[in-house]
């Protein structure tokens, strides 16, 4: 359709090309083209961080992020976490273990921004995983359970 451009990216470690208006959203074109749903909708304002992907090594809310904007480079989103298809990424394990997720709809970028965390920071202090998860709210406030998820994978 006219007005749509090519774009070509790597998402979890395999190349898309993707057809779209430049100013669609990540987050939608993910959920809608490519049927990656696992990374939600809060805001869609770039308040919540339940859309969080990384970008080239960089989290960032996908519900801001223009299309057009991804040209060329390397995503992942939270289907992209695990090691592989019958292994979960710790994270995600001690998310389940330590009742980590109530509702889920935060959960998907809440364990983005830990993986993140920890690739970046392997043994973080209390005080730079609560730094590391400011940009994630979770309207369940299960802060707690989320906060000792992450500080047992950190054991790991
Ligand atoms: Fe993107 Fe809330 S949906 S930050
Ligand atoms: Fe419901 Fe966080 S588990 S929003």
């Amino acid at each position: 359709m006219s007005g749509r451009v090519e774009i070509n990216c790597i998402v979890n470690e395999q190349r898309r090309t993707i057809h779209a208006y430049p100013m669609e959203r990540l987050l939608d074109v993910l959920r809608t083209q490519l049927q990656l749903t696992g990374t939600k909708e809060g805001c869609g304002e770039g308040e919540c961080g339940a859309c969080t992907v990384i970008i080239d090594g960089r989290i960032v809310n996908s519900c801001l992020v223009p299309i057009a904007q991804v040209e060329g480079t390397s995503i992942k989103t939270i289907e992209g976490i695990a090691p592989s298809e019958t292994q979960l990424h710790h994270v995600q394990q001690a998310f389940i273990e330590h009742g980590g997720a109530q509702c889920g709809i935060c959960t998907p970028g809440m364990i983005v921004a830990a993986v993140d965390l920890l690739e970046k920071n392997p043994h973080p202090s209390e005080a730079e995983i609560r730094n590391g998860l400011a940009g994630n709210l979770c309207r369940c406030t299960g802060y707690m359970k989320i906060f000792e998820s992450v500080v047992r994978a950190c054991e790991r």
